[in-house]
């Protein structure tokens, strides 16, 4: 796992975004970005480092595959705050990521039935894509990734979740008040997230430091779903400073920060 902590925001976005663009296929037949995308603010500014890549030139999204994390039950994707619309309003209109390339789960059907199926076909139109190439993350202050609560199966696929108490209390403040807030979603599962070629997770303020502190140091358990990073080939963590406050090797993180070379290593 790569650790890296930013002393800005906007150091916190440029490393998150160097790191999504490195992960991404851009160029050659069949080599569409495929990109796994989040919602929270977490990401906002990663998003907005895209857009910059984007108007230099760096990247070009015309053509790119989104697949989100998760969306509400219950409410039409026509809802504002239905996960369609906030990524179409926060990554699409920003990075130029078509509509018609956004993929979110359904999360309106007329029985359980239908949505446990429709969330089965959104594992397989992933498959279909060819993977997601690069995993956009937050992390909950729970240490839920997407809407995986603690308690998720470490090899869950996409389903439909019961939303945890503490994950309905902080995002009452997009709702009108808690009882307007649906209580279950569909989400990617852990095991589907982990499919991706590589995980880059955002985190910032202070509180997500325990969160983050569990997920990076803690030992792999569902009781803190964003540990199932350990077990991912390739999984970045891009931090800011509070977030990063309760982890106990920030040194070693700093100092591996910059790769590996031939001159580190006296070779060539
Ligand atoms: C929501 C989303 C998660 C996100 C989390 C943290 O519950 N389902 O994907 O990571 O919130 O949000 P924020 O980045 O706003 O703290």
């Amino acid at each position: 796992m790569l650790v890296l902590i930013g002393s800005s925001p906007q150091e916190v976005a440029r490393l998150a975004a160097d790191q999504v663009l490195a992960g991404l296929k851009f160029h050659g037949a069949g080599s569409e970005p495929v990109l796994g995308l989040a919602t929270g603010s977490s990401p906002l500014g990663l998003y907005r480092e895209l857009a910059v890549a984007v108007s230099e030139g760096r990247a070009d999204f015309s053509r790119a595959q989104g697949f989100a994390l998760d969306e509400y039950i219950g409410i039409p994707d026509t809802h504002a705050q239905s996960y369609r619309q906030t990524l179409i309003n926060e990554v699409c209109s920003v990075i130029g990521l078509p509509r018609e390339g956004l993929h979110v789960p359904l999360g309106v059907a007329e029985s359980v039935a239908d949505l446990e199926k429709a969330a089965a076909a959104y594992d397989e139109s992933i498959r279909q894509a060819g993977g997601v190439q690069v995993q956009i993350l937050g992390i909950g202050a729970n240490g839920h990734l997407g809407f995986n609560e603690p308690g998720s199966s470490l090899r869950s696929r996409t389903r439909i979740k019961r939303l945890a108490a503490q994950t309905r209390e902080d995002n009452a403040r997009f709702f009108e008040g808690i009882d307007s807030v649906p209580t279950h979603c569909v989400t990617q599962g852990l095991g589907t997230v982990l499919e991706a070629k590589r995980l880059v997770l955002v985190a910032t303020g202070p509180g997500k430091a325990q969160a983050i502190a569990a997920a990076v140091e803690g030992p792999l358990s569902a009781s803190c779903p964003g540990s199932v990073l350990q077990l991912h080939e390739d999984a970045v963590v891009v931090l800011d400073e509070a977030a990063a406050a309760g982890l106990t090797q920030v040194q070693y993180y700093n100092d591996s920060a910059a790769g590996i070379s031939d001159a580190d290593l006296h070779l060539g």
